[in-house]
């Protein structure tokens, strides 16, 4: 974690919980596990827009920080699509009937937690969704290292090389090059997650 408190400690042990037993289903660090905790994860930032929203329109933005942080959200869960159309799309990460299912609903329970906590304690949430990205660097890693080297050399999936060709995606700002594999995307997705740590460790001092 990047926030070194003890709330963040607790946020991660909380994540860590909830991944084990997702484990449980999605162990292996392929496009079916991706591809689920990517609708999972992207929910999340959905939830936090939603909420920043509503703290804004009911008037508790006095300094602009809710709408900075709305707009933050609005960028990360934009990345946070792109993985998911990636493997779930491209890659047909979801093929399985089961897989959408649990994935689907989990997503669901996913948004109300988020938008509930993010009303409620707003750095918690910030935090929570710091440790998810803190796995998701570790989930990406592992995708590097265990899928198989043909997977990796497999042409960029057609929704990365879309994402890279806008001009204001994280990918460009961040000026990587074109990915032309799948081990390049892969590879700037673990980049995306590690921004996406930074990013809602300063989030969660943020209001
Ligand atoms: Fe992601
Ligand atoms: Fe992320």
């Amino acid at each position: 974690m990047e926030t070194k408190t003890r709330k963040a400690a607790t946020a991660h042990k909380i994540i860590e919980a909830g991944e084990g037993v997702l484990n449980l289903v999605w162990g292996k660090a392929d496009e079916r596990r991706a591809a689920s905790l990517e609708i999972i994860a992207r929910t999340a930032y959905t939830a936090e827009e939603s909420a920043c929203h509503y703290l804004e329109t009911i008037g508790l933005d006095k300094e602009g920080t809710i709408r900075d942080t709305l707009e933050l959200a609005r960028y990360q869960d934009t990345n946070e699509q792109t993985h998911e159309d990636i493997f779930a799309r491209d890659l047909d990460g979801l093929k399985n009937w089961g897989d959408r299912f649990l994935a689907r609903h989990i997503a669901v329970v996913i948004y109300w937690v988020f938008a509930i906590t993010t009303l409620i304690d707003h750095e918690m949430a910030a935090l929570l969704g710091e440790a998810v990205e803190v796995e998701a660097v570790k989930t990406y890693r592992r995708m590097l290292k265990e899928q198989p080297e043909e997977w990796l050399d497999q042409p960029a999936a057609p929704t990365a090389t879309h994402y890279w060709e806008k001009p204001n995606s994280m990918w460009r700002v961040r000026g990587d090059h074109m990915p032309g594999s799948m081990r390049d995307v892969v590879e700037a997705i673990v980049r995306d997650e590690a921004d996406h740590v930074k990013a809602n460790s300063k989030k969660a001092t943020a209001f």
